[in-house]
């Protein structure tokens, strides 16, 4: 099939890749003219795991094609995903411009039938605007269809080759019937392509990312209680999961949440609710909760050096939001540097692919190492922010000798406390007794 990707963003690179990847003659359209002269030279702007070899093998094969033509892309493809930014505005709600823009644009070009597909996270309505911008100028038939995307950083291609859902928004047989088709090869497994109506698509997305913020959230107040009462959330978090109800998996408590998808989606939810004369409670608690669980460590850590963190040296591992991203939006780290710098103290940091986004944002007032290892030199104590793999069995001499206390201050549990007690290492972490020597 012949498709377009309006956005070469992290969704619409994934997407146009993966599609291209199924036999699809793919064209993807961005307005940066020097992003697109890279990517014709298969430079992935992005890290993202295996995303390189499919880009790689698709360009040269001549199934993904870049443009900064928006005239092209609408001209070539059959079925166009709109995969364009919807940033948080100032009152928290989803900024609609790039999409309605784009979608004024289509009725002006496309001069035979087309599926405009909305990719990007939009709240409940969207797909009806997109459909009314694109009448007013619409000189041919079209329909427009809500095809939420569920990708995780990190494992964005698995999620798309191999995606446990496909939801469909569409009130057209046609348009369904194209995207079934288009679908097809990522389904053979047996997993179901979800078809309902646009609206209830377009919610579908907010409601899964908004229960997720929720379940890690309520295991991060969990974890605080634990830390009140003396009990140990890893095994509370044990004994709820092996609950099929409830699930093993985004039970881990930690610095919270952040990235680019969880705070902006649950907080235009909330004010999309509030715009509906509909106050979502747990939402607005959620939201609370979050933006102090990021400096959750920050007591601790001034507890510890008696309330003076003058001209004390922080060592960090991991900056990134999680692990395999060099994404830093919204990154717990940041919060917590922000408030260590407020307080006069030094940062050292190491993250494996983060650090060029943090060194631009920080210009100079943050020091980078080389490795896990050197970062540690002449800082008083370690504080973990992200679980990379690589920080997991870490050489424990290694840290006594080279930090000035023998401290951990630990967002994300990577240690057994039964491991680390035997180190003689001071070791805070989330939701479990703290260890001091
Ligand atoms: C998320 C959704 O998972 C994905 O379906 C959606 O399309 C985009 O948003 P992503 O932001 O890439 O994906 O990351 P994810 O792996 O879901 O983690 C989000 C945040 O939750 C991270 O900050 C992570 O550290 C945190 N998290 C996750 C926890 O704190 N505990 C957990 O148990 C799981």
């Amino acid at each position: 099939m012949k498709i377009s990707v309006i956005g070469t963003g992290y969704v619409g690179l994934v997407t146009g890749t993966c599609l291209a990847e199924t036999g699809n003659e793919v064209v993807c359209v961005d307005i940066n003219e020097q992003k697109v002269q890279k990517m014709r030279n298969g430079e992935v702007p992005i890290y993202e795991p295996h995303l390189d070899v499919l880009f790689d093998r698709n360009i040269k094969a001549g199934r993904l094609i870049f443009s900064t033509s928006l005239k092209e892309g609408l001209e070539h493809g059959e079925v166009i995903f709109l995969a364009l930014p919807t940033p948080e505005d100032e009152d928290g709600s989803a900024d609609l411009s790039y999409v309605l823009g784009v979608a004024e644009n289509i009725g002006n070009i496309i001069t035979d039938y087309k599926v405009i597909v909305g990719k990007s996270t939009v709240p409940v309505g969207t797909a009806e605007k997109v459909r009314e911008a694109i009448s007013k100028n619409a000189k041919s038939t079209f329909d427009v269809v809500s095809n939420p995307e569920f990708l995780r950083e990190g494992f964005a291609v698995d999620d798309f080759l191999k995606p446990e859902r496909i939801v469909i928004g569409s009130s057209s047989q046609r348009a369904t019937e194209l995207m079934e088709k288009l679908y097809k090869p990522f389904v053979r497994s047996g997993n179901p392509i979800i078809v309902m109506d646009e609206k209830s698509a377009e919610l579908t997305k907010y409601a899964a990312n908004a229960f997720l913020a929720t379940k890690i959230t309520f295991m991060n107040e969990i974890a605080n209680y634990c830390e009140k009462v003396g009990a140990d959330v890893d095994k509370v978090r044990i004994g709820m999961g092996t609950d099929s109800r409830i699930g093993k998996r985004f039970l881990f408590p930690g610095i919270g949440y952040g990235g680019s998808c969880f705070p902006k989606d649950v907080k235009a939810l909330h004010k999309s609710g509030k715009d509906s004369q509909y106050e979502f409670k747990i939402l607005d608690s959620v939201i609370k909760v979050n933006d102090n669980q990021k400096i959750i460590l920050f007591p601790k850590i001034k507890n510890y050096f008696n309330n003076d963190l003058q001209n004390k040296t922080f060592a960090i591992w991991g900056l990134a939001f999680k692990p395999e991203t060099d994404d830093i939006r919204e990154a717990p780290s940041l919060y917590l540097i922000d408030k260590l710098l407020t307080e006069g103290a030094n940062i050292k940091a190491f993250d494996p692919e983060a650090m060029d986004n943090v060194a631009r944002k920080y210009q100079g007032k943050i020091q980078f190492s080389k490795t896990m290892y050197d970062v540690l030199e002449n800082a008083d104590a370690l504080i973990i922010c992200t679980e990379w793999s690589i920080f997991r069995t870490p050489d424990f001499n290694k840290i006594k000798y080279s930090l000035r206390k023998n401290v951990i201050f630990d967002g994300r549990n990577l240690y057994d406390i039964s491991d680390v007690e035997k180190e003689d290492i001071s070791y805070f972490s989330i939701g479990r007794k703290d260890i001091k020597i």
